[in-house]
C-alpha cells in the first residue's frame, strides 16, 4: 500500500493571497499595453511563470509579435516592479485562513513539508510570513528550468526531500499547478473551483478546509 510521507505546497494563492496581487499587477499592465482581462482569463495565468504569463496576456490580446524581446522584458519587469510593491506589505497576518494550523497538523503527523514555487519572489513572501521554520525544502522558480504545467519543481522538491514521488501530496490553487502535480505522480488536492480545478483528486473550496483526517482517507482510497 501506499504510504503519504510529504505534502508539498505551492504558495501563491495557497498559503497566502498572493494570486491577488499577481492578477492585479498584471491587469494594470494590461490595461496600459490596451488587453483588458478578467478573472476568467487570469485563471490561466495562475501557477504560470513571469515570461509565460506575460506571453499568453499579448496573445489574448494578438499582440503575440507586437513587440520586441527588449520590450516584453521591460512589461514583465514593470509588472515585477508594481507586485514587488504590493507584497511589501504583508505580514504574518496575511497567511491564508487555518493554512498554518493545517501545516502544523501535518508536521505532527511526521510529514515532511515543501514549498514548490513558480515565483522567484518566494523566498521574499515566506520570510514576511515569518514561515519558513515550517519547510523541509522550498523549491522556486531560480532553481528549475522548466515552469508548471511541467512536474521538474514537484519532482525536485520531493527528491530534496528524499520521499519517492508517490508518497507525495502536492496542494495547489492553479489549474496548471494540479497539472504539474499529476504529471510527477502525486497526488493532486486542489483549493478552489472544483469545476476549473477538475483533474485534482481532492478538491476543498478554501484553505480552512484542509484538514488532516479527510486528506489522509482520501490518499488512502485512492
Ligand atoms: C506563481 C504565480 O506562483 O509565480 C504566478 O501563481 C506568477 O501568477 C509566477 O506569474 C511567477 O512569479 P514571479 O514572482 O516570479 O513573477
Ligand atoms: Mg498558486
Amino acid at each position: 500500500m501506499k504510504e503519504m510521507k510529504a505534502v508539498i505546497f505551492d504558495l501563491d494563492g495557497v498559503i497566502t493571497d498572493t494570486a491577488e496581487y499577481h492578477y492585479l499587477a498584471w491587469k494594470q499592465l494590461g490595461e496600459e499595453l490596451g488587453i483588458p482581462f478578467d478573472r476568467t482569463f487570469n485563471e490561466q495565468l495562475k501557477g504560470v511563470s513571469r515570461m509565460e504569463s506575460l506571453e499568453k496576456i499579448l496573445a489574448y490580446g494578438n499582440k503575440t509579435n507586437a513587440y520586441t524581446v527588449e520590450e516584453k522584458e521591460q512589461f514583465a519587469t514593470k509588472k515585477n516592479e508594481l507586485y514587488k510593491q504590493l507584497i511589501q506589505k504583508i505580514t504574518p497576518n496575511d497567511l491564508l485562513p487555518g493554512i498554518e494550523k493545517f501545516m502544523q497538523e501535518v508536521k505532527e503527523k511526521g510529514m515532511k513539508i515543501g514549498l514548490a514555487s513558480a515565483s522567484k519572489n518566494a523566498f521574499t513572501v515566506i520570510e514576511k510570513l515569518e514561515v519558513g521554520h515550517y519547510f523541509d525544502t522550498i523549491v522556486d522558480a531560480a532553481t528549475v528550468k522548466h515552469s508548471k504545467p511541467d512536474p521538474e519543481v514537484f519532482l525536485k522538491a520531493a527528491d530534496q526531500l528524499g520521499v519517492p514521488y508517490e508518497s507525495c501530496v502536492g496542494v495547489e490553487d492553479a489549474q496548471a499547478g494540479v497539472e504539474a502535480i499529476k504529471r510527477a505522480g502525486m497526488f493532486a488536492v486542489g483549493v478552489g473551483n472544483a469545476d476549473q480545478l477538475a483533474q485534482a483528486d481532492l478538491v476543498v473550496s478554501s484553505t480552512n478546509e484542509l484538514k488532516f483526517v479527510d486528506l489522509f482517507r482520501a490518499f488512502t482510497e485512492k
